[in-house]
């Protein structure tokens, strides 16, 4: 028989650091803090960790701006701290994938630090991508390089006191690196030997198809940032980076692993970075992008099983991130009744899980927690907050940290009288860890459950999907002994024959009632 490497059909549990425990009463998450919930994680029943950046940080944008590589952010811990967390994870049955950011550094990396003392054209500046800007449209102005824009707003370019621009895709904290300099790939060979040695069983490539831009700079014009052939991303020289990471990963033993965060032009491309020789898996969105109907989630489920068949890679499920607005109160604003928005997670989540290959989980979403959005402006620290027509944008209201227990913030997630980085809303005391685990109508008690039937069913399933006849709001198919059926509409709908395993809401004969999912073993 042949061996399924762990993170083919593996639950991965994003932890976004920051947010997830404080054990030293900073009022910001910590590698100790990981450490002393481990526990929750193997109770609630996933296979692996992903940690965002905790790497040496200005926290410009989250930690997506890294100053040191190899080093931990000291309100983060130590690289003690780390070791110590890496064991206990195995030691709990679990796998640790961390994230690698290698298209852009801090402006605080001593790099660009070094880059910034340097004149146009030294060894320094090719580490980055600096150049001259164009002539302006009045006498004496000058104008960005190119037309790109930055991914947080504004001109992809900022201008040093030298008169070169400097690229960087997303804020100006975060200059990007020059992918053609020899020097920057060797450092992250370097630095993924670093990580591994150290025991991870796998990265998270942020920004995976932006490395290598266009090498003219020409104009993006009216195209689309991520148009097939365009300037900036997935251009085809990223895919020699992969295929040398890959045989780095190959080199470990233990089924070392990466995911790529790839925004692609279309199935195809996405296609291209699962190559056997390059990543193993990349986030599919498709779940996440798609509306409230079982003819989206269907579309997406076929288009997305059909971009990475020819790979042979297994696909990956996403409903949530540290990037988007918690699921929950995505489905509550797709409208219905008050609440709907809990009752289509629940939903949500036996589709996720009844489909092959990987689920990825975003903290939290185990407590049903939803969107914060009233955080006080003052609070607000992501560099994309602002507010557009009145309303409030950015991502820190779903980076809001976890509750664990008690009444009141900090909810267990600091020591007590520790403020959080992020204020805690004032009625959460439902839903903290500790009042739900004991609660057998709970989110968490639903989650520990469907990953429970998952896990006795892991093995036995094949992988191909088999669509069943299903009424027009319904969603049915069939994985071998498993079926699941999701039901998107108001009306009860007649449900394909089978034992119950789970239900998301109570049934009625064999009627689903209106936005619930049912999880079934067949008759066959
Ligand atoms: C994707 C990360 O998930 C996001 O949080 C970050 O802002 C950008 N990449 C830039 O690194």
């Amino acid at each position: 028989m042949t061996r399924i490497p762990w993170w083919r059909n593996a639950v991965v549990y994003e932890v976004y650091v920051r947010s997830f425990t404080d054990s030293d009463g900073n009022g910001e998450g910590d590698l100790q803090g990981i450490r002393s919930r481990l526990g929750h994680l193997r109770d609630l029943g996933v296979d692996a960790l992903w940690l965002t950046p905790f790497y040496t940080s200005p926290l410009a944008d989250g930690g997506y701006d890294v100053a040191d590589y190899r080093d931990v952010d000291p309100r983060f811990g130590t690289l003690d701290d780390f070791d110590a967390l890496v064991a206990d994870v195995h030691a709990h049955g679990l796998r640790l994938i961390i994230d690698i950011v290698p298209n852009h550094s801090s402006d605080r990396h001593r790099w660009f630090r070094e880059a910034l003392a340097s004149p146009p054209g030294s060894a320094e500046r090719s580490r980055y991508i600096f150049r001259p800007g164009r002539p302006g449209e009045r006498p004496g102005e000058e104008d960005p390089p190119n037309d790109w824009p930055s991914a947080f707003g504004g001109p992809a370019w900022t201008r040093v006191d030298d008169g070169e621009w400097y690229l960087h895709l997303y804020a100006r904290e975060q200059p990007d690196f020059n992918w053609r300099n020899p020097e920057v790939a060797q450092e992250f060979e370097d630095v993924l030997r670093f990580w591994l040695d150290r025991g991870v069983d796998g990265f998270r490539i942020d920004v995976a198809a932006g490395l290598f831009k266009d090498a003219s700079f020409r104009d993006l014009g009216s195209n689309d940032r991520r148009a097939p052939n365009g300037p900036i991303y997935s251009r085809p020289e990223v895919h020699g980076v992969y295929r040398r990471w890959r045989q780095i990963l190959d080199e470990y033993d233990g089924d070392r692993m990466a995911i790529g965060e790839v925004w692609t032009n279309g199935p195809e491309d996405l296609a291209l970075y699962l190559r056997p020789d390059e990543l193993h898996q990349v986030f599919q969105f498709d779940l996440q992008l798609a509306s409230w109907s079982a003819t989206a989630f269907h579309d997406v489920i076929v288009a997305a099983l059909k971009a990475v068949a020819p790979t042979g890679a297994a696909p990956t499920w996403v409903l949530s991130s540290h990037d988007s607005i918690r699921h929950v109160t995505r489905y509550e604003r797709a409208g219905g009744l008050p609440g709907i928005g809990r009752a289509r997670a629940r939903a949500a989540l036996l589709l996720l899980l009844a489909l092959p290959g990987s689920a990825y989980l975003y903290q939290g979403e185990e407590l049903g927690l939803p969107e914060v959005t009233d955080l006080p402006d003052g609070a607000r620290q992501d560099p994309i907050y602002e507010r557009t027509n009145g309303e409030l944008a950015g991502r820190d209201g779903c980076r809001v940290p976890l509750p664990w227990s008690g009444d009141a913030e900090p909810y267990g997630f600091s020591p007590g009288g520790v403020r959080p980085w992020l204020p805690m809303p004032p009625d959460w005391a439902s839903l903290t860890a500790e009042a739900q685990a004991s609660d057998p109508s709970s989110m968490l008690t639903w989650y520990r459950d469907a990953l429970a039937q998952r896990r006795r069913l892991a093995g036995v399933l094949p992988e191909d999907v088999e669509w069943l006849d299903s009424p027009g709001t319904a969603l049915f198919f069939r994985r071998g002994p498993l079926t699941c059926a999701l039901n998107c509409g108001e009306n009860p709908v007649r449900l394909p024959p089978g034992t119950p395993l789970l239900t998301s809401a109570p049934l009625y004969g064999d009627l689903l009632p209106g936005d619930t999912a049912a999880w079934l073993t067949s008759s066959r």
